[in-house]
C-alpha cells in the first residue's frame, strides 16, 4: 500500500481511539481532611484540558498522592466536586471512572508473567481474548518490551519493571493516565531517558495526563502547565516557564530551579525618584518600570530575589548601580557552568552560576553585578508576594 510506510507505528494504534475517550478533568474546590484533622489539600481548583499534560508538583506532604487518589475515586473528597468531562464522578466508584494510575512501585503481580499483569485488568472487563491480544502486543512493541511478555516481574530491571506498569495503564485505553512520581525509583540516567520517552508518548497519544512529583526539574520538563502546591495549596498553576520567569510569590521563586533563587534581605527606598533597593553598604537602582509598581512598598524591608544565572562577575550591557559585594566561599565547577557560592558584606549567602573557565578563588573579595532586567521583589514570608509581577 502507497504510504503505509510513513505512517509510524503509533499513529496506526491509536487512530482508532477517538477523542471521546479522553476526558477534561475539572477539580472545583477540592477539600480533603483526614480524620478530622488533617488537612492535606485545600480547596484545590484545577481545570486539566482534555489532552493536556499537567504536572502537580510540590514537597513531599504536600497532598499530591491525596489529589491523585480522589480523581481515582480511591479517596473520598471531604467537599468540593471533580468532574470528568461535564460529569460529576464525586459518587462514582473507581472502576466506573476509566482512569489508568501508575505508581512509584509499579503494582505488578508477582505471580503472573508480563502478559499475564498486562491483560489483567481487560480480562475483569470482559474484553474479548482477540482483543487483548492485539492490544497487548501493540503496546508491547510501542514500548519495546515484546521479548518480556512472557518474563515474571522479579526477573525484570526496575526500568522494564516502570515500563510494563505504563504497558498496563496503556493497553486499558483509558480517559486519562495518573501517575503518582513513576520515575523516582529509577536511577538518575534511566529517569531521564524515561521521562523524554514518556513526554514523547503523550505527543502521540494526546490522553489527558495528571504526573504528580516533588522532583521541579521533572515537572518543568514534562508538563505542559504546572501546578505548584505547598502545604496542600495551589500556589500557581500556568505553563513552566511562565512560572519559572514570572514566580507569583517566594515559594515558587525558590522551589523552581536549580541552584534555587537568591533571596536578599534589604530596604526599599524612593530617592531622587528613583527606586534603590539596599542592602548594608550596596544600593541597587532598580529599573524605572518599577517606580509606581513599588509606591506602596517605600521604606519597608522587603526579599530581592534573583536567580543564580542572573549574577555575574561581568557588567550587563547598559545596565549600573547593581552591584552586590561579597566574598567567595565554595566553587563548585559543573561541567557547562561553576556554581559559585558566596557571601554578601551583610553576612546573607548566595550563589553565582557563572562560566566555568573564569579564574576565581576561594576568600575573593569581588563584586557582582545583578541582571537588573531579572529581579523580583518580594513580601517578606515563605510564601511573600511578588509584588513584581505587574510589570
Ligand atoms: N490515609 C491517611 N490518613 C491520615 N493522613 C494522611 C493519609 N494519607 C495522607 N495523609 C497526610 O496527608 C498529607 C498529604 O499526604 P500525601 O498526599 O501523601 O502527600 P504527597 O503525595 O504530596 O507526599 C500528609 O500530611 C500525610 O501525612
Ligand atoms: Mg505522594
Amino acid at each position: 500500500m502507497p504510504g503505509a510506510q510513513s505512517v509510524s507505528f503509533g499513529e496506526r494504534f491509536f487512530e482508532h481511539l477517538s477523542d471521546e475517550v479522553m476526558a477534561r478533568i475539572l477539580l472545583e474546590n477540592v477539600t480533603k481532611v483526614f480524620d478530622g484533622k488533617v488537612k492535606a489539600v485545600s480547596n484545590f481548583n484545577l481545570n486539566v484540558a482534555n489532552g493536556e499534560f499537567m504536572v502537580i508538583v510540590g514537597p513531599s506532604g504536600c497532598g499530591k498522592t491525596t489529589t491523585l487518589r480522589m480523581i481515582a475515586g480511591l479517596e473520598e473528597v471531604t467537599s468540593g466536586n471533580i468532574y470528568f468531562d461535564d460529569s460529576l464522578v464525586n459518587n462514582v466508584p473507581p472502576r466506573n471512572r476509566d482512569v489508568a494510575m501508575v505508581f512509584q512501585n509499579y503494582a505488578l503481580y508477582p505471580h503472573m508473567n508480563v502478559y499475564q499483569n498486562m491483560a489483567f485488568a481487560l480480562k475483569m472487563r470482559n474484553v474479548s481474548r482477540f482483543e487483548i491480544k492485539k492490544r497487548i502486543e501493540d503496546t508491547a512493541k510501542l514500548l519495546g518490551i515484546k521479548h518480556l511478555l512472557h518474563r515474571k516481574p522479579r526477573s525484570l530491571s526496575g526500568g522494564q519493571c516502570q515500563r510494563v506498569a505504563l504497558g498496563k495503564a496503556i493497553v486499558r485505553e483509558p480517559q486519562a493516565f495518573l501517575f503518582d512520581e513513576p520515575l523516582s525509583n529509577l536511577d538518575t540516567g534511566l529517569r531521564l531517558t524515561t521521562r523524554a520517552e514518556l513526554k514523547s508518548l503523550h505527543q502521540r497519544l494526546q490522553t489527558t495526563t495528571i504526573y504528580v512529583t516533588h522532583d521541579q526539574a521533572e515537572a518543568m520538563s514534562l508538563g505542559e502547565r504546572i501546578c505548584v502546591v505547598r502545604d496542600g495549596e495551589i500556589q500557581q498553576t500556568d505553563r513552566p516557564m511562565e512560572v519559572y520567569e514570572r514566580p507569583v510569590n517566594k515559594f515558587v521563586a525558590g522551589f523552581l530551579g536549580t541552584p534555587a533563587m537568591n533571596f536578599f534581605t534589604g530596604d526599599l527606598k524612593l530617592k531622587n525618584d528613583s527606586a534603590y533597593f539596599t542592602i548594608g553598604n550596596d544600593a541597587i537602582r532598580l529599573l524605572p518600570g518599577l517606580r509606581s509598581v513599588l509606591r506602596d512598598y517605600y521604606d519597608n524591608q522587603m526579599v530581592l530575589g534573583i536567580r543564580p544565572e542572573n549574577v555575574s562577575l561581568q557588567q550587563f550591557s547598559g545596565q549600573n548601580d547593581n552591584v552586590v559585594s561579597a566574598t567567595v566561599n565554595v566553587i563548585e565547577p559543573v561541567g557547562n557552568r561553576m556554581d559559585v557560592y558566596l557571601t554578601h558584606s551583610m553576612g546573607q549567602k548566595f550563589i553565582a552560576d557563572i562560566d566555568p573557565h573564569t579564574k576565581l578563588q576561594v576568600n575573593n573579595a569581588v563584586k557582582m553585578y545583578i541582571d537588573l532586567q531579572r529581579i523580583h521583589i518580594f513580601e517578606h514570608g515563605e510564601t511573600g508576594r511578588n509584588v513584581t509581577l505587574s510589570i
